[in-house]
Order: structure tokens, then sequence, then C-alpha cells
């Protein structure tokens, strides 16, 4: 049935199993129920003022026949919904652990072997994987419909779920929780590689970055990362005020500081106003965007500069 999403994970077949039989069950029992009320309804209508209501006291069979099936139904469904569930909370011991971290509003994935990347989490086809997840502000939910998980980020506490990808590909990652102005552009991408394409990746023989970008120039690789790596939930390209400050225009023009400070938006400015977002705070906005130190390095900063140059 293809309006379910991609099966892209071994739970995926199970979880849309459990979907359907509820979803066949309620159907049947809908046009079951529809049917019978319709032919009481007319069966038994009321032909005269004088018709008289027959007094029933019950009906041994269908009193067990409807309290029977049903209650098999619902415990086939509660058994098999459960057994599944212990599964889905119930990580292998030798799953790949990867750190994700929700903000407002990007996702950050810590790998072990050291690696960080935004927005994109990078995993291997036929490998479990545990993703443990914290929230650095508000809720939010780590959704991937292909893989057919999802989990709250909380603050505070440490949420986690697992799977095992099983067909190598890209698969959309929502936040599903309404996490502020943000949330609808707080997206990512979950890209499942082979064993080998997985084991390169990790020796950071093939950066992802350079494989993908060759020969782009560094305005077009900007505006890349600017879609990417979740700059585009908070700075508008069109002169809009959205969380953070526009885009256009900002090159080579004063910026007004929270304390009373002018700056002119220069590569120095724009370079620090990644790293250290609230090192220069502009009037008017909060201190809410994550330092991208270490997480962007210097060629991203320069095509990021380089993109906002051509934003006039
Ligand atoms: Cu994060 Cu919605």
């Amino acid at each position: 049935m293809n309006w379910l999403p991609e099966q892209a994970s071994d739970f995926a077949g199970r979880v849309d199993t459990v979907i359907w039989f509820v979803t066949i069950i309620s159907l049947i029992s809908f046009i079951l129920i529809t049917i019978g009320l319709v032919y009481f309804a007319i069966k038994y209508r009321r032909r005269s003022e004088n018709d008289e209501t027959p007094y029933i006291t019950g009906n041994l069979f269908l009193e067990m026949l409807w309290t029977v099936i049903p209650s098999i139904l619902v415990m086939v469904i509660f058994v098999y919904g459960f057994v599944v569930y212990r599964d889905m909370r119930t990580p292998p011991q030798d799953a790949l652990e990867v750190n994700v971290t929700g903000k407002q509003w990007l996702w950050q994935f810590q790998y072990q072997n050291g690696k960080s990347t935004i927005n994109e989490l990078y995993v291997q086809q036929d490998k479990p994987v545990k993703v443990v997840m914290r929230s650095d502000d508000v809720i939010h939910s780590f959704f991937v419909p292909a893989f057919r998980v999802k989990q709250d980020l909380i603050g505070g506490m440490y949420t986690y779920l697992w799977f095992t990808p099983t067909k190598v590909g890209i698969f959309d990652l929502y936040c599903a929780e309404y996490c502020g102005t943000g949330h609808s552009a707080m997206l990512g991408k979950v890209i499942v590689m082979s064993p080998e394409a997985y084991d390169r990746w990790e020796k950071g023989e093939e950066e992802e970055e350079g494989k993908a970008v060759a020969g782009l120039p560094p305005d077009q690789l900007g505006e890349k990362l600017y879609k990417e790596r979740g700059c585009n939930a908070c700075h508008s390209i069109d002169g809009s005020t959205l969380v953070g400050p526009t885009w256009k225009g900002l090159f080579g023009h004063e910026v007004s500081l929270t304390d009373g400070s002018t700056v002119t938006a220069d590569e120095n400015y724009i370079r620090q106003s990644i790293l250290e977002p609230q090192a220069k705070m502009v009037k008017g906005f909060g201190p809410v965007m994550p330092a991208f130190k270490g997480i962007l390095s210097d060629d991203d900063v320069a095509a990021i500069i380089a993109y906002i140059k051509t934003l006039k």
C-alpha cells in the first residue's frame, strides 16, 4: 500500500501490520454496525400511534458473541502491539550510539568517532543505531516516518530510540513537536549508507561535503549550507524579520547592537556571529542562536559569507 511512507527500517513492516490490523478491524466493525443500524431502523420503525415496544429481557447467545469476539480482538491488538513496542524500546548491545541534540531550530548529531553534523544523520545500512537525545531548550520530537520511529527530546533528561535502517537512501527527519517560530523549518535528513561507504565516511576518507559539492563556487555552497544547516529557520533572505536578522542587504552595512554601539557587517563580524553568536548581539533580537564553532568549518563559514555578499 503506497499511501504509507516507504518502509526503510526493520520496524516499519511490523508497525504497519499493527496499523493495518486495527484499521481493517475498525473498518469491518464500522460497516457491520452501520448496516445493522440502518436495517433495524427501517425494520423496527414505529408504524402507527399504537405500536407497542416488545419487552425483551436478554439473549445469552448474542451477549456472549458481542463480548467474547471484541475481547479476543482487543487482546490480540494489545499483545501484538506490546511485543512490537517492547522490541522498539530494547536496543541491542551492539547498536551504534549517536548523540542527538535538538535546539531551536536545528538537529546536531555527534558520533563516536568525534564527527559532528548538523541536520544530517549518517548511519549504516543493516546496522542498529541507538540515538540518545537531549534538548537544549524546549521539547522537540525526532520523527523519521520511513523508519516508523518517533520520540520526544526533553530538556533536563535523556531519551532514546533505536532502529535498523534496511535501505540505502536519504530519508526525511522531522521535528514533530511544535517548538516555536522555526518549528516547520526544523528538518533534517537521515543518510543511510552501504557498509563500505559508511566505513569511508567514518574514517573521514570521504569528506561528505567535499563529495557532494565538489566544484561548487563558494556562494552556491553557502546557499546550500544556508538551507541544510538550518540557517533558513531564523534568517530570511528577502528582508523579512524572523527570529534572527535578515541576511538581505546585511553585508557592508551598519548594524546596531544591544549595547548601543554599531558595527559594520564585514567578514570578521559575520564569522564571529556564526561561531560565537552571543558576542555581538543585534538590537531587537534574543540570544537564541546556537554557536557553530566546531560545527561549521572555516571553508563553510567563508562560503556562507560569500553567499551573504550576494544578497544585496
Ligand atoms: Cu523542534 Cu518543532
